[in-house]
């Protein structure tokens, strides 16, 4: 129930004012984001927007610039229009505000909920620095096609890391003192739903997944969301099996509000009402309106169509005001819930804004996230870590040196101005800053002229090279699916031309989603996968390069052997015809011309450890109904390094009435593991654990046979055995 003050103000709301409070538009402030892709319905102009503002027709801004910004906003809001209903802004921080912190899939790899939720709440106390009260993060559509460039906003390909992350970053976000808190942003888990299952890795695509895979897929992040306190959800651009998601009642109305009881607001996408027409779904734009409306899109975003056509739909009786009253309460109180109603400038503050964001305390968390999202994904020979002094060092590639190609492709108040390359942060690690050398080689996409000879060159005259090689940011993110996942081949000329020198070779991946590997940056004794890693890169980088930090992270994706093999996911189904992993034999379920499996599967990523797991014991291995089921493991370190090992403990269900996958994580530990030491890690399963969406698409158990791994991946040995469901 809202404020009785608030009621009364809905009580005196025209029908254009409450659409208006239904209308969330890009700032037209010179200079913010999110105008020039495609203005549709809004005012791209600030005097026009704050004219908007002033006749009560619009509800809030997003991805404006800034406090001052806001407080010109808000302060016309409060003074100019009738009743006097504060604006709320929005933003896109998605991995930090000025700091911004690794990718969202590069930081999942850390599988470390406790630094996901520290790197959302510096980005929250930043962002409301700057004026922001509501944040269109954390997106938390599974994404299981590497080909789908948006898969680096998530957490990649599992469910239980997914709703893991979820509940991280919402509560990272939202911070644990209440919405009203000055330095608190609402989340919105986005995007509502399956938009990552889109056909062929093929962004906005048609999307036709069955209802049990919905349930068992790709809703349990967006419900570990809500159950964290996300206070919005965002309709997906896409469709589901026929219906748009923007339109979708079944899925916004009879999920999400009538089964789950989500009450917060539920946003359209960026014209995702408009994209209606497009689809097919809707003749026109009032049509979409109607359709988008009663489907249980509250707020509309950038077409406009709420404020142009709700009035006319409302007097003709083709929306009740029962439900238009519906959706503005649902505005007022996430308004109310930010104490905009209490303060409407509580988050608008020139000189926090001045004194709060890019802080040093900031940038040493960055760098932390940056050093424990990398994977080291191969080590022969120990090549790493490097020494910090008495070697030549030659950095070679587009990815060495200069301030670009850091951040990542989805940064709207972060620059690559402000981040640290490679050649900085190798530098700042070596005894002797000379020891080391940078050579471009290659472009991106484009041979450089002289590039190869040069880096050739470069190699002749280092006792190391260290190649960074990968994808343009440009290349991942939204709209930016390939097809052909691999490096691009003038990289792959210049790695080849460099492996020949015959020099020990590291190679740094630089990416925003799995890559399909080959040649000599496949065959290259070391690699690591560096993603996209924000502010502090090249120091997070080099942290890692030269062993002031042991690597820990694991792949939140598997690394498929080519790009025909996508989508690759470690928890897919045996088939009738089963292919072992690794291996390629007749009249399985396998492709001719790769290996079974993954390349790099999910959760894989060694360190500078050496780490063994034995001794597997799963009590009477009896899991009895209402009970529980103790499985210990021991993990060894007979290394020379203490270890950060992610043990991942997987399951499967041998025979049920629904198929089951291969192999499910059902739980997951990081536990530090001091060198020639063991520890004896614990789990415990529960009946609950085992659940899957059955025949009836109801949540179910059935007893039986099951298969455990407690394992440094998902697709490794580890430790393995059975028990028995009771
Ligand atoms: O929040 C985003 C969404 O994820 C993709 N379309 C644009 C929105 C607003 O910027």
């Amino acid at each position: 129930a809202l404020p009785t003050s608030v009621e009364s103000l809905l009580s005196q709301m025209t029908v254009v004012e409450k659409a208006g409070q239904l209308t969330l538009n890009a700032a037209a402030w010179a200079g913010s984001a999110a105008t020039a892709l495609n203005p549709a319905g809004a005012q791209t102009n600030f005097e026009g927007q704050l004219a908007e503002v002033r006749q009560g027709r619009l509800g809030g801004v997003f991805n404006g610039n800034g406090a001052e910004m806001a407080r010109q906003m808000q302060l016309v809001a409060m003074r100019e229009a009738r009743l006097k209903l504060p604006l709320v802004f929005a933003a896109d921080v998605i991995h930090g505000f000025r700091t911004v912190f690794p990718m969202p899939l590069a930081e999942a790899g850390s599988f470390d909920a406790d630094l996901a939720e520290r790197t959302a709440r510096v980005a929250a106390v930043e962002a409301t620095a700057a004026g922001i009260d509501w944040n269109f993060a954390p997106m938390v559509d599974v994404a299981r096609d590497p080909r789908w460039g948006r898969g680096i906003e998530g957490a990649g390909e599992d469910v239980l890391l997914g709703r893991i992350m979820a509940e991280a970053r919402v509560r990272g976000f939202q911070g644990r003192k209440g919405l009203k808190a000055a330095d608190a942003m609402v989340a919105c888990a986005k995007h509502f739903a399956a938009y990552g299952a889109a056909e062929g890795g093929l962004d906005y695509n048609t999307v036709d997944v069955s209802e049990r895979t919905l349930r068992e897929i790709y809703f349990p992040p967006f419900q570990s969301a809500f159950a964290a306190g996300a206070g919005t959800t965002m309709a997906a651009f896409n469709e589901l099996s026929g219906v748009p998601a923007t339109a979708n009642h079944w899925l916004l109305t009879d999920v999400l509000r009538t089964e789950w009881g989500f009450d917060g607001v539920v946003v359209s996408d960026y014209t995702g009402d408009m994209e209606l027409i497009a689809h097919g779904f809707a003749a026109d734009e009032r049509e979409a309106t109607k359709l988008a409306f009663l489907a249980g899109v509250d707020m509309c975003m950038q077409s406009s169509f709420y404020i142009n056509h709700l009035p006319d739909l409302v007097a003709k009786g083709d929306v009740p005001m029962a439900r238009l009253d519906e959706a503005v309460r649902r505005v007022l109180a996430m308004k109310v819930m930010l104490g905009l109603f209490d303060d409407p400038f509580r988050r608008i503050d020139v000189r926090r804004e001045r004194t709060r964001i890019g802080t040093p305390a900031h940038r040493k968390v960055a760098r932390e996230a940056g050093a424990k999202s990398i994977v080291l994904l191969k080590n022969e020979g120990d090549l790493l870590p490097l020494p910090r002094s008495g070697k030549r060092i030659a950095l070679i590639g587009p990815f060495v040196q200069g301030k670009r190609e850091l951040i990542g492709p989805w940064n709207v108040y972060g620059t690559d101005a402000d981040a640290v390359d490679l050649l900085t942060g190798v530098r700042a690690a070596l005894r002797d800053a000379s020891m080391v050398t940078a050579t471009d080689g290659s472009g991106i996409l484009e041979p450089l002229p002289g590039g190869i000879e040069a880096a050739a060159a470069a190699a002749r005259a280092a006792d190391i090279v260290v190649l960074a090689v990968g994808e343009a940011q440009t290349m991942s993110g939204e709209a930016q699916s390939r097809t052909d996942i691999t490096i691009p081949a003038p990289q792959m000329a210049l790695a080849e031309a460099v492996a020949a020198v015959g020099k020990p070779m590291v190679v740094l991946l630089r990416h925003g989603r799995a890559l399909a590997l080959d040649g000599a940056v496949k065959d290259a004794p070391a690699i690591l996968a560096t993603w996209f890693l924000g502010s502090e890169s090249g120091p997070a980088t080099a942290d890692i390069l030269f062993g002031a930090v042991a690597p820990s992270a694991r792949l939140p994706v598997s690394f498929p052997h080519s790009s025909g093999q996508a989508p690759y996911y470690y928890a897919h189904k045996n088939t009738g015809r089963p292919n072992p992993p690794g291996d390629r034999v007749a009249f399985k379920a396998r492709y001719m011309d790769v290996p079974g499996g993954a390349l790099y599967p999910f959760g894989h990523g060694l360190t500078y450890g050496r780490i063994a797991y034995s001794a597997l014991d799963t009590g009477d291995g009896v899991l009895a109904s209402g009970g529980k089921l103790t499985v210990r493991a021991t993990v060894t370190n007979s290394g020379s390094r203490a270890a950060d090992e992610v043990i991942q403990l997987y399951v499967q269900d041998v025979t049920a009435s629904i198929t089951r996958p291969v192999r499910e994580l059902k739980a997951f530990r990081k536990v530090r593991v001091a060198a020639g030491a063991s520890e004896t890690v614990e789990f415990t399963l529960a009946r609950g654990d085992l659940t899957f969406i059955g025949q009836d698409l109801k949540p179910t158990v059935e007893p039986g046979k099951f298969r455990l791994w407690i394992a440094p991946s998902a697709e490794a040995e580890g430790v393995s055995g059975e028990f028995t469901l009771a």
